[in-house]
């Protein structure tokens, strides 16, 4: 049976200061996640062909270097737009917009961020991502957290409501097996 891999990108000089969107390179733990992957990768799906998508965003890309199997970069894999928020820690943004955090509080699916996204329009745009993945063979996704638990919601049939709290940690794949009923996981945490 075909499999979709999931993961985060690794640690990001961003993730390192808190700091949330932007276009940030990995940090040298992100590194050493990238260099481990290979292993874990081949092991897992030996000679099975296997493709790997990105954002275009660099964390991710940088992330898949050291990967040998065709790669696809997908603009609709790139993270939730923060809009005004971007480049923001948590704080700066309560500072800043304290009726907007707490109003993200009561409804994160649908809050949208000014001049920005909400996880309502990242499920709209993932549609077309979505359904390819469910027309290909084995796909290793390197995404964002937010991109993450979409996808995550999505083969796991999830409510709207939990969704932006699912918890997609670093450094760890996913991997999840359609069946006739739902999807086979487990999860693959590499100690970095
Ligand atoms: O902090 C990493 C990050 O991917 C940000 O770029 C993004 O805005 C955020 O996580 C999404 O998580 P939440 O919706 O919980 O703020």
């Amino acid at each position: 049976p075909r499999s979709i891999f999931f993961s985060r990108h690794g640690e990001s000089q961003f993730n390192v200061d808190g700091r949330i969107g932007g276009d940030s390179a990995l940090s040298a733990r992100g590194l050493q996640y990238a260099k481990a992957l290979p292993d874990l990768v081949k092991n897992n799906i030996g000679d099975a062909p296997l493709t790997i998508w990105t954002s275009t965003l660099q964390r991710t890309i940088q992330t898949a270097q050291e990967l040998p199997y065709p790669k696809l970069t997908w603009k609709s894999l790139d993270e939730l737009d923060a809009g005004v928020c971007d480049g923001m820690t948590y704080e700066e943004i309560e500072q800043a917009y304290p009726e907007d955090f707490a109003n993200r509080d009561e409804d994160k699916f649908n809050y949208r961020y000014r001049g920005g996204e909400s996880y309502r329009d990242v499920v709209v745009r993932l549609e077309p991502v979505i359904m390819e993945l469910e027309r290909q063979e084995n796909i290793l996704i390197f995404g964002h957290q937010a991109i993450l638990r979409c996808l995550y919601a999505y083969f796991h049939d999830l409510p709207q409501a939990d969704l932006p709290y699912i918890k997609i940690p670093l450094h760890t794949v996913i991997k999840l097996t359609p069946k006739a009923y739902g999807c086979d996981e487990e999860r693959y945490t590499l100690p970095i």
